[in-house]
């Protein structure tokens, strides 16, 4: 690699990590006292992958969606997940026009850029199935037309955790296209009193501005991919999703899917921390969001008070951690 091309790279580096850090900022400025998820969302949001916010009514999950959305001034969309959403007020529907004598295409709410899926364990499995085809596929295929979506589309969902009441729990393949979940968790007092004032006369929300676009978004992401993770943290990867396989009370463990958001997850972190290397620190950091969403349990470990979080933590304990040298890579 020649000199320039180093520095090259390590503007682009810098210019990456300025926008993910202003993203950060802006979102802070309406959720309060939840930084570290924060940061884990938006590291959703870097590295490429979908976002599903998961808590209890009233803890922020609409306006951390809506915040980030803002955040990028990008087209953004929301639905609002519903038992009486139909596939059709997604993806888009096919209309007869008795001008032309033909049908045109009519684009559901997921032709944006940014898709707040609101309550998404609302909708009926044939709506959400519908949703998270797209997400995988960015793609939507109506009467045999297929029609590509955007090149950034990130959908943020947010769902109510499933022992709620009117709810259809994600199924386990659905869960995985996530690339991450977070969980909000309620405020602390002295949070809480900021919210009070922060609302008193208005939300925090509707003054928010974009602070970064589409380019900078996919100079970002080109960022996160240049990365580096070592052979041995590769490794690491592999060797943490096949632990949680075989972690006693696991009826499903991590995929191949979850180890490549792991990595990628991992890559967003070490940038946004201004490394253009990994460690092992990256990959632990992002463990929870990444995997313990995917994991199942089988009926009797969860009623004996396993959970996914504490396999998670069995595995970063019992998998032998890769000593990664961290210095300049040696010279010719
Ligand atoms: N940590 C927080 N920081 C800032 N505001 C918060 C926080 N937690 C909750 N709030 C405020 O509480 C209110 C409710 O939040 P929001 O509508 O996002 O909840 P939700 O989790 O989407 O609830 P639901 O599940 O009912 O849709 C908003 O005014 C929001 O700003
Ligand atoms: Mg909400």
């Amino acid at each position: 690699m020649g000199q320039d091309e180093g520095r090259g790279q390590s503007a682009a580096l810098a210019g990456a990590r300025a926008t993910a850090l202003a993203l950060e900022a802006n979102v802070r400025r309406v959720i309060q006292g939840k930084d570290e998820v924060v940061r884990l969302a938006l590291l959703a949001l870097h590295a490429g992958g979908h976002l599903l916010i998961e808590d209890v009514p009233g803890t922020g999950k609409t306006v951390l969606a809506r915040a980030i959305a803002r955040s990028l001034d990008l087209r953004f969309r929301r639905v609002q997940c519903t038992q009486d959403l139909l596939p059709s007020d997604v993806t888009g529907v096919s209309v007869f026009d008795p001008r032309t004598l033909d049908f045109t295409f009519r684009e559901g709410p997921v032709f944006t850029d940014v898709l707040l899926a609101d309550e998404v364990n609302r909708a009926t499995p044939r709506a959400q199935s519908a949703l998270l085809e797209c997400m995988e596929e960015r793609q939507v295929t109506v009467d045999g037309q297929t029609h590509p979506l955007t090149a950034g589309f990130f959908v943020v969902a947010t769902q109510n955790p499933v022992e709620l009441e009117g709810t259809f729990p994600l199924p386990e393949a659905q869960l995985d296209r996530f690339a991450l979940q977070v969980r909000l968790g309620y405020p602390d007092p002295a949070d809480l009193a900021v919210i009070l004032e922060d609302q008193r006369r208005g939300h925090p929300l509707d003054a928010l501005a974009p602070v970064a676009g589409a380019e900078d978004l996919r100079a970002l992401r080109a960022a996160v991919a240049e990365v580096a993770l070592d052979a041995s943290l590769r490794r690491y990867v592999a060797d943490l999703v096949a632990a949680t396989r075989e972690a006693p009370g696991v009826v499903l463990g991590a995929s191949p899917r979850a180890a490549l958001w792991l990595a990628r997850v991992g890559r967003a972190r070490a940038l946004v921390l201004g490394r253009d290397f990994a460690l092992p620190d990256d990959l632990q950091a992002v463990a929870h969001a990444v995997l313990d969403h995917r994991l199942i349990l089988e009926p009797r470990a969860r009623l004996a008070g396993r959970t996914a979080a504490a396999i998670t933590d069995e595995v970063l304990a019992q998998v032998p951690v890769p000593v990664v040298p961290t210095g300049p890579p040696p010279g010719p």
